[in-house]
């Protein structure tokens, strides 16, 4: 039952992640209502608005930030339009919920968190596994001291493209493939979920040592494997492993520290197993599909409500962009005869 104090939404996107996540997420939350959506053309705000029952059209993105009974924006465009749109919303005064990554650059990173604060809106990244139970379990442990300081973090999690039976066997989308739109493939749409849930967990600032990226599959100009060696506050070495080209038995996350350690199976799919050194092992129960966006979304009405929350800020979602950025840097090593 949505309630009369509920956030009213915008949607930006009209197709995959707007309409697989975005919109169904928030027509069950009780926090949100969603108005309408715009795309990439006009006629795909009417086709969305019919699939999804929502009540309102837009003609344009303009048109959208020009209805005062849209208080915030949810922004899943491809990822070197965010810090753009960010912009456009926070000047209409709409709350905004972008998706990871922030933008594809320190400088659009930097843009985008200015313009928010200067309107004085709300500005969230959308790292919603921050919200599942074995993550916030994991951040209890390490804040708790079962590790102590951290020598070394590893997160690894593989998912083999295709994700989901409508999308495209032979590739992603061509703003995926574009490193000028996207930023980087694997590294922004698997591997910006594992450095958010590094610096997050760890709690420690972060800078990038090495990375070796490759397209292994697929004959993208982006990547779709990434390795990354990370600093960690200091004293600490990260390594984060993502892939959309090969197999792996599972996501994994295990941190060793001064006091002990904490190892985590499957904590973003299915059920999550974790074992410790101290704390003693504990399953997870897989979440239902959408219950970490229905966290994200509760979490972001607190925010705009003025409450803490532990959803990304902007400053948090800019540490992320700079690792991603320093990493894409390099030369991407491309599979013989790509
Ligand atoms: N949090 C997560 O786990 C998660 C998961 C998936 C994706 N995402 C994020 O969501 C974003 C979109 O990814 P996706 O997989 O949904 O990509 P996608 O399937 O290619 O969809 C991109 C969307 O952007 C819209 N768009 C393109 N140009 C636009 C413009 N100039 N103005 C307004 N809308 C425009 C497209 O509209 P049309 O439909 O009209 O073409 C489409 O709906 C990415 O930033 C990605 O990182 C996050």
């Amino acid at each position: 039952m949505t309630g009369d104090n509920a956030l009213r939404f915008g949607l930006v996107g009209t197709s995959g992640h707007a309409s697989r996540v975005a919109a169904p997420a928030l027509r069950q939350s009780p926090d949100a209502v969603v108005l309408g959506a715009v795309g990439s053309r006009p006629e795909r705000s009417a086709d969305f608005a019919a699939r999804h029952e929502l009540p309102r059209v837009y003609g344009s993105l303009d048109d959208m930030l020009g209805d005062p009974d849209v208080d915030a924006v949810w922004i899943c465009s491809p990822n070197a339009l965010h810090a753009a749109h960010v912009a456009r919303c926070a000047a209409a005064g709409k709350h905004i919920l972008a998706e990871k990554p922030l933008a594809t650059t320190g400088r659009d990173a930097a843009a985008a968190i200015g313009a928010a604060r200067g309107a004085g809106v709300t500005l969230r990244v959308g790292y919603q596994h921050r919200f599942r139970p074995v993550h916030v379990r994991l951040l209890d442990l390490v804040r708790a001291g079962a590790v102590g300081d951290i020598g070394l973090f590893r997160i690894h999690r593989f998912w083999r493209y295709p994700y989901y039976d409508d999308q495209d066997p032979s590739g992603p989308p061509s703003w995926r493939r574009s490193a000028a739109e996207s930023g980087g493939w694997a590294i922004n749409d698997l591997g910006s979920h594992l450095i958010d849930l590094m610096l997050w967990l760890s709690g420690l600032e972060a800078s990038l040592i090495g990375a070796a990226l490759a397209s292994q599959r697929f004959a993208v100009e982006t990547e779709d494997t990434a390795a990354l060696l990370l600093a960690l506050g200091g004293q600490g070495i990260g390594i984060v492993e993502t892939s959309a080209a090969s197999a792996s038995p599972g996501s994994r996350v295990e941190i060793y520290g001064s006091a002990g350690w904490i190892r985590a199976d499957d904590t973003f799919t299915g059920a999550a197993t974790l074992e410790t050194s101290a704390a003693g092992d504990a399953t997870f129960p897989a979440p239902a599909a959408h219950a970490p966006y229905a966290a994200l979304i509760a979490d972001f009405v607190r925010a705009v409500r003025g409450q803490r929350g532990v959803g990304a800020t902007g400053e948090e979602g800019a540490a992320n962009v700079a690792i991603v950025e320093a990493a894409c840097a390099r030369p991407v090593w491309r599979r013989s005869g790509a």
